[in-house]
């Protein structure tokens, strides 16, 4: 499978996201990743509808919303009718997992489900064969530039094994802390879509720093 980079705005500018958007697309990027906090699920207060609608608007790339928010439910719609091309909700947010994932493809749009780092991958085990995607937290998740989670290595790899035999098996992705020494170790553990931030945005090259998460080595000097 081709490794997917989702860029993480949350790691640019915050007062020239439009911009930041268009980087990612020059970068070579194949989602822009827009980090939604409530500031309850999480600590910061982020980004809403209308960021997500002017994103859209703005730039040729399919909008990858991460709903770090309580109640996730009350917000899908808005959501799908802002662009979003796919919509991940936490694990944690919602005792009806299996309901709300069907709800996001009611919506239009592709279902990802993603676990904090004290999260089980057990948890997902009864939705594998209706999520798109499964976002394994490799920070706590809140803050762009984080270090990544060791132990998301071994979380990686028991996804991994919960994956064979599902006919039709969602892809698996990582946030947090993505950059070229992290990216391999994700990669070689099973992840094909790298959510990155910092990793591009702050790279004197981003889209250098794009090619070479996506291969996962650093590129040759
Ligand atoms: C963390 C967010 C991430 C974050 C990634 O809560 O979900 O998407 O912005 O940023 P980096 O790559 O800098 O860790
Ligand atoms: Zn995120």
């Amino acid at each position: 499978m081709d490794v997917t980079i989702s860029a993480s705005v949350l790691a640019g500018d915050p007062g020239a996201l439009t911009w930041e958007a268009r980087r990612a697309k020059a970068a070579a990027a194949d989602l822009v990743h827009l980090d939604v906090m409530d500031g309850r699920f999480v600590p910061p207060i982020s980004f809403g509808q209308e960021t997500a609608r002017a994103l859209g608007e703005a730039v040729d790339l399919p909008l990858d919303v991460h709903l770090m928010v309580e109640e996730p439910w009350h917000h899908i719609a808005s959501f799908a009718a802002a662009g979003a091309h796919l919509i991940t909700v936490h694990a944690e947010a919602t005792p009806h997992l299996h309901r709300l994932l069907g709800e996001i493809h009611q919506a239009g749009c592709q279902a990802g489900v993603a676990l904090n780092p004290a999260t089980p991958v057990g948890v997902v085990a009864h939705v594998l064969d209706l999520a798109d995607l499964v976002l394994v937290m490799t920070v706590n998740p809140g803050y762009a530039g984080q270090t990544f989670l060791p132990g998301s290595v071994e979380k990686l790899n028991q996804l991994r094994s919960m994956l064979r035999g599902v006919s039709r098996p969602p892809r698996v992705g990582v946030d947090g802390g993505i950059d070229l020494g992290t990216a391999p170790l994700a990669l070689g553990a099973g992840a094909d879509f790298l959510v990155a931030g910092t990793a591009i945005f702050g790279a004197a090259d981003p889209l250098a720093a794009v090619a070479a998460l996506r291969r996962g080595h650093t590129p040759r000097a």
